[in-house]
């Protein structure tokens, strides 16, 4: 039927909300795409989080995903279901750009960053144990295997879009043995894109640095790993306007899964007074993913233009539009 078959997981809190403002805009926009909707209630076996094998079928099958967010279970043995999607599915690679929004003020203009994240492991490998009462460890686990594939990945992306320079973010001064494998190993696997640039920059440095002036990363495809990336991608999201227009991608071989990286809000849910940008821009992403890339311009360009014009803002950008509202505002510009 010419439709391309896309996991949707819905998400919890203002989850269903903001996913229904994708549903109504792709179908607007006469996107290509067929939802299917899957279940990720968390099964817990054995104090292991895991997910619905007909879940992970689905998302295998279809090779994407759009997930909107998921409350993070607070406790021990428990594993954040965001982080059990990225394990089941090896997701090696999260890619969160954030650009400037025209019509929201923020203290930065023309911001455009795009950092990569190393997905798997690092501090998120869950290796932690009480050495004696009082003393914890909480292992940062650094392999060579993951930290090549997300630097190969991040050259070729950098070449792929065209902004061919790649910056590696670390801390080897003090994470020697760890943060030197990473950049070792970058400095190695950019010999091998002769066309891209290449530099390093140590983690505090490029805070300091990024808000000072956000403007000289914007040719710049930043790759570090996975804490690094947590934390720095925020920071990023904080020079735009925060988390609810920001998109992100996580990557595997296998399948991809995109996905707003704010919280559940549970607050305002059900009330149609959530933003849905940042889960309407990880499904822009998605399309260029799937090489929709038409669509996905068309798209783009009437939410930028809606958040342009800004007469029909939610709440949280200082307007007073309804979820439904704003998108049915994108929609007219379709
Ligand atoms: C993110 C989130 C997650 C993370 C949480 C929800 C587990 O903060 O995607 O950045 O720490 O990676
Ligand atoms: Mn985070």
């Amino acid at each position: 039927d010419g439709l391309y078959t896309v996991s949707l997981i819905e998400g919890d809190g203002i989850g269903p909300e903001i996913s229904q403002s994708v549903k109504d805009i792709f179908a607007a926009a006469k996107a290509p795409v067929k939802w299917e909707p899957v279940d990720v209630t968390p099964q817990l076996k054995d104090g292991k989080t895991s997910i619905l094998p007909e879940t992970v079928e689905s998302i295998k099958r279809n090779k994407v995903a759009l997930k909107g967010p998921l409350a993070t279970p607070i406790g021990k043995g428990h594993v954040s279901l965001n982080l059990t999607l990225r394990r089941t599915f090896n997701l090696f690679a999260n890619v969160r750009p954030c650009r400037s929004i025209a019509g929201y003020k923020t203290p930065y203009d023309n911001v455009d960053t795009v950092l990569i994240r190393e997905n798997t492991e690092g501090e998120y490998s869950g290796i932690e144990h009480v050495v004696v009462d009082g003393v914890v460890q909480s292992i940062k686990l650094i392999t060579r295997e993951a930290s090549e594939r997300v630097l190969r990945f991040a050259f070729q992306y950098a070449q792929n879009v065209g902004r061919p320079k790649v910056r590696a973010v670390h801390k080897a001064t003090i994470m020697k043995m760890s943060d030197g494998l990473f950049l070792g190993t970058a400095e190695r696997v950019a010999k091998d894109f002769p066309d891209v640039e290449f530099d390093a920059e140590l983690l505090d440095n490029t805070c300091l640095k990024i808000v000072t002036d956000p403007t000289p990363y914007n040719d710049k495809v930043l790759v570090m790993p996975n804490l690094y990336g947590d934390i720095l991608s925020d920071m990023c999201a904080g020079l735009i306007g925060g988390l609810g227009l920001t998109p992100s991608g996580n990557i595997g071989d296998e399948c991809s899964i995109f996905e707003a990286v704010h919280g559940s809000a549970p607050d305002i849910a059900g009330k149609s007074l959530a933003n849905p940008t940042a889960l309407l821009l990880s499904s822009i992403m998605m399309l260029r993913h799937m090489g929709l890339n038409e669509h996905a311009q068309r798209i783009e360009t009437a939410i930028f233009d809606t958040l342009a014009e800004g007469k029909s803002l939610t709440g949280d950008l200082g307007g007073k539009a309804k979820t439904h509202e704003y998108a049915e505002a994108i929609i007219k510009r379709l």
